[in-house]
């Protein structure tokens, strides 16, 4: 029977798919779901900062200066009333409480700021891990790369002096020099969690107007990931966990072969339902079987830029391959 076990941070996970956070893993019907479902564990929908810091508002007042993006004091001012920091850890607790697998809990912020805090409470009601996902986009025009790249490093060392669990972050690739961003940022957290999808942005040409691209992501969208994750596996301490375009079993396989520890999925589940989980299980493990593999261990980050006999010349070497092929794929 082959092995699909697999320590993530030190977790140990049934199999390599992960729920990504989503709607799905944001309430306790939709954390069953996807333990019935068969997923090695679950990232929970994340809360924000801006609800964290709302809620504790008689501790950090919170203004219209204070935000970083001050349209959104209306929003917050929602969210406080609908007690959404109670509501998360009690979703933490039950998750907990009703499943036996890794929890982890996922925080959307952009400051290290007064929020931090709360990453405590995550960890005391029993997140076995903590996802950052530290949504920057390199927008401002006024912003140099260190500047932005501080932020990152500051929420991550905040947050690892206030917790014991394991810290994951989830990051975007619009960065000048992202390998060795990456391997920086890999040195303080226990996994990279690659990449943040940011919103899509489109253009409706009939009410000349900007709207929401899709949420869903396209099968396509692996391939970058599979890049980076190649170009990152075996020569950086954090763990890897792929996000963004695994549709199917050939997808998780990709993302193992490239390097990941894990693969998350969100969009695949939406669209096929929590069913497609067995599906893709048994992609995995009839490959697995074909190919001779016991374990995910024996094939993981095979075919890493680590694991090539010439890491130096890999890319350029494709690049030329490519450039005088006359039929472009
Ligand atoms: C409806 C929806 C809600 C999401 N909400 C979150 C979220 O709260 N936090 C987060 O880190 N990622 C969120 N994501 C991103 C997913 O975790 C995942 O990284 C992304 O969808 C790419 O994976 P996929 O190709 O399997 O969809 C969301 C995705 C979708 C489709």
């Amino acid at each position: 029977m082959a092995d699909l076990t697999t320590n993530y941070m030190g977790l140990e996970l049934s199999n390599p798919i992960v729920a990504a956070s989503s709607g799905l893993t944001g309430t306790i019907e939709g954390v069953l779901h996807c333990a019935q479902a068969g997923v090695g564990a679950i990232v929970l929908k994340s809360i924000f900062e801006e609800q964290i810091i709302s809620e504790v508002e008689g501790l950090y007042p919170v203004d219209h200066q204070s935000l970083a993006h001050p349209e959104a004091y209306d929003y917050i001012k929602a969210y406080g009333r609908d007690h959404a920091v109670d509501r998360y850890l009690t979703l933490i607790e039950q998750s907990k409480a009703k499943t036996k697998l890794p929890i982890i809990a996922s925080i959307h912020c952009e400051t290290a700021g007064a929020w931090t805090e709360f990453a405590a409470k995550v960890e005391d009601v029993g997140a076995d891990a903590l996802e950052l996902n530290v949504y920057l986009p390199p927008t401002q025009l006024v912003q140099s790369a260190a500047d932005l790249e501080r932020v990152y490093h500051d929420v991550v060392q905040v947050v690892k002096k206030t917790v014991k669990i394991p810290v994951s972050l989830k990051v975007g690739w619009h960065f000048t020099a992202l390998a060795g961003f990456l391997s920086t940022l890999g040195q303080k957290v226990d996994a990279l969690v690659i990449f943040n999808r940011f919103q899509r942005m489109d253009i409706d040409i009939d009410k000349v107007a900007l709207i929401s691209g899709s949420a869903s992501s396209k099968e396509s969208e692996l391939q970058e990931i599979l890049r980076w994750t190649s170009i990152l596996s075996g020569r950086i301490s954090a763990d890897l966990a792929a996000t963004t375009g695994i549709h199917s079993g050939a997808g998780v396989i990709k993302a193992l072969l490239a390097g990941a520890t894990v693969a998350q999925v969100a969009t695949a589940l939406y669209r096929h339902g929590f069913g497609h989980m067995s599906e893709m299980l048994n992609e995995v493990v009839d490959w697995m079987e074909a190919h001779g593999y016991n374990s995910v261990d024996e094939f993981r980050g095979i075919l890493s830029r680590a694991k090539t006999n010439t890491p130096d010349a890999y890319e350029r070497v494709q690049f030329m391959k490519l450039s005088v092929s006359t039929d472009p794929k």
